[in-house]
């Protein structure tokens, strides 16, 4: 008998809230889904709350997973301010410790794992899954060992990208078993949600649905973990740059001067959560047409090397438009994987050990974490 969302609700009757009230009778219980013995659902609190709901929510869990037939339960607490869209409190200017005190935000390394950067663009759909992966693939090329989290939550793309169909395994009832391919440990946000998942129950699970993807998966001892963010420079990913122990970002952006604005706004982002930036990469740079080889720049090729320029960040190099990136990328096997002699898997290989380089400078220029971390 598969389990329904009534054998949940059932099952958190008996788990009480801080007031005692059961849960299923709080506001604070999202939408619940219930697919194939797993269920994900999350629990939204005020923020001040954090601390008083997380032994509800592991209660929660645990009463989820008793339930016969359930293969794996993922209770996402979720933070929420009063007052609906105020941005949160800018952490430059927070008191030393609150992120830790916020209960949510710890950004503590992942054990076994050296570095873990952003992939990311103020901007959707200027190449940033295509850059993620092509560029864990390039320092795969580099002899590292190399894991990639899809943390785009809106538009999850690994599964597509190295054409992943099967679903993780649970290791014991509690932890994930990333999926292998290419040589890469491979984590996405859509193995774990159905694409018809509402956006708006995506949006509140965008808190803890990361760090668990980050603590409850074994990830095994990997060098540097790529991570593809969700576009966009709001909330929700100001949110995830604070929540993930980050070494540094790598902002892609297309050349255009619109673009670019966006770029800009990822970069101050990361700059806000103290996050190196390690530098841009200008994607669709230019086209190279495959009849005549005439060049063209479709966008106006150079403007992200500038801007680099201008603010001060590395620049770590250009990709073409090409249809070959598209297709292969399509096709579930990314050109660096397909195509390893193409100049295009070059130019990845490229960005990837300009990166490789500045996460050992931005280390050695990093000063100590202020972060304080409460027991
Ligand atoms: N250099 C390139 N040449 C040709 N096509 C590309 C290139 N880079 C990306 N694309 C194509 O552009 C589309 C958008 O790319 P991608 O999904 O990587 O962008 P994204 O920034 O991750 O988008 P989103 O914001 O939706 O997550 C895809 O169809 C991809 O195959
Ligand atoms: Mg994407």
């Amino acid at each position: 008998m598969p389990v329904t969302k009534d054998d949940v609700l059932a099952a958190l009757g008996k788990v009480a809230a801080p007031d005692g009230t059961a849960l299923p009778k709080t506001a604070a219980l999202s939408e619940i889904v219930a697919a194939d013995g797993k269920v994900f659902f999350s629990i939204s609190v005020d923020a001040a709350a954090v601390q008083a709901w997380e032994p509800v929510r592991k209660r929660a869990e645990e009463a989820v997973k008793a339930i016969p037939g359930v293969t794996s339960a993922m209770v996402a607490l979720t933070a929420e301010r009063k007052g609906g869209t105020a941005a949160p409190a800018p952490p430059a200017q927070a008191a030393p410790g609150a992120r830790a005190r916020s209960g949510q935000s710890e950004a503590v390394g992942v054990p076994g794992v050296e570095s873990i950067i952003a992939v990311a663009s103020g901007k959707g759909g200027v190449g940033k899954s295509t850059t993620a992966v092509n560029l864990a693939l390039g320092l795969r090329d580099l002899g590292m060992k190399v894991g990639i989290l899809d943390a785009d939550i809106y538009g999850p793309s690994l599964p597509k990208l190295l054409a992943i169909r099967e679903k993780p395994q649970t290791i014991g009832g509690t932890r994930l078993k990333p999926i292998e391919r290419q040589g890469l440990t491979v984590m996405s946000i859509g193995f774990l949600i159905e694409e018809e998942t509402p956006m708006i129950w995506r949006g509140p699970m965008v808190m803890s649905a990361l760090t668990q993807m980050l603590r409850e998966v074994e990830w095994g001892t990997l060098d540097i973990m790529v991570v593809d963010m969700p576009p966009g420079t709001g909330d929700a990913q100001l949110t995830m740059a604070q929540q993930v122990p980050l070494k540094g970002a790598v902002i892609v952006s297309t050349p255009q001067d619109l673009a670019l604005i966006d770029a800009r706004r990822g970069i101050a982002m990361f700059k806000r959560v103290n996050v190196p930036v390690l530098g841009i990469v200008e994607n669709m740079s230019m086209f190279i047409c495959p009849k005549c080889g005439e060049r063209s720049d479709i966008f106006g090729h150079g403007g992200a090397r500038r801007e680099a320029e201008r603010l001060g960040v590395p620049f770590l190099g250009e990709v073409p438009l090409d249809m070959a990136i598209r297709e292969t990328s399509d096709a579930g096997l990314p050109i660096v994987a397909s195509q390893p002699d193409s100049p295009h898997a070059e130019a990845y290989r490229t960005i990837a050990a300009k990166v490789r380089e500045q996460l050992g400078s931005a280390a050695a220029a990093r000063p100590a974490p202020k972060i304080v971390i409460e027991a």
